[in-house]
């Protein structure tokens, strides 16, 4: 049986690159619902509709296991699609754990980035509080590398003034870690990095889910040679044209993870 992706968009694919590199034997669902794309912004209701559509038509597909590669999708309705289905659901969360373990000894602060409504979500509110004892933490989100994203636009011309723009009120040299607290980030860790120098840590979550799915198998690894079947929205992706961008985008990430 395949391995359900979920994304809102192209930001899952940075977590299916790392199971794809621990898990290169199973076989993978990639859904992306462009139709809806970007989700950050909108009301928390109806991204609770378009996640559970979306989910509800993975799991007829005949899944052993989902993963919600989305943190905004994740900090709003996993606990709801737990109940919902009788195999295991991961998502993803921003990494602030180990961020703040990191900069414990360091006189540093963490900043996570991630969308409006993952920040403004009790889960991630909950999160901080009980992590984040000497107020080292800050968020900011930064809906605009979404939509980047989802234009493939990844040129530092297009980046670096929207990166510049939004990061104009945070003093740099006090930020030790970067939390890269949407799936669609971990693209513009290039572009980040030539604002915070190479002395900053970023870190993201596609490594420990990735991680934490392979723990959750480890009975029931299959065969498979790592196919990957695309779906926006619902309709099977077959346009070659469409294909190779998320074959490039992959390949993207394999430039930027060298092994
Ligand atoms: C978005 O659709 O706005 C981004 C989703 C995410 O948090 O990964």
């Amino acid at each position: 049986m395949k391995i359900g992706f979920f994304d809102s968009g192209v930001g899952g694919l940075t977590v299916l690159y790392q199971a794809l590199e621990l898990l290169p034997k199973e076989d993978y669902i990639f859904y992306a619902d462009t139709d809806h794309v970007p989700y950050g912004e909108k009301p928390k209701e109806e991204v609770k509709r378009f996640v559970t559509e979306a989910v509800d038509f993975i799991a007829a597909q005949g899944v052993k296991a989902i993963v919600i590669a989305c943190n905004t999708a994740t900090s709003i309705v996993i606990e709801d699609l737990r109940a919902r289905y009788d195999f295991p659901i991961l998502g993803i969360e921003p990494a602030v754990k180990p961020a703040v373990l990191e900069n414990k000894e360091r006189n540093k602060k963490v900043l996570v980035l991630a969308t409006r409504l993952t920040l403004q979500e009790e889960k991630y509110k909950k999160l901080v509080r009980s992590l984040d004892c000497e107020h080292k933490v800050e968020s900011l989100p930064l809906p605009g590398l979404v939509e980047l994203a989802e234009a493939f636009e990844f040129s530092d011309d297009a980046v670096l003034p929207y990166l510049r723009e939004q990061l104009k009120n945070v003093d740099i040299k006090e930020v030790g870690t970067v939390v890269l607290g949407c799936t669609h980030f971990p693209y513009f860790r290039t572009a980040l990095r030539k604002l915070f120098g190479n002395e900053v840590h970023f870190v993201d979550g596609s490594v420990g889910t990735a991680k934490q799915l392979r723990r959750l198998l480890n009975n029931r690894l299959e065969e498979g040679d790592g196919t990957v079947r695309f779906y926006e929205s619902g309709r099977l992706v077959r346009d070659e044209a469409k294909l190779s961008r998320y074959r490039h985008l992959m390949e993207r990430l394999r430039e930027d993870n060298p092994v």
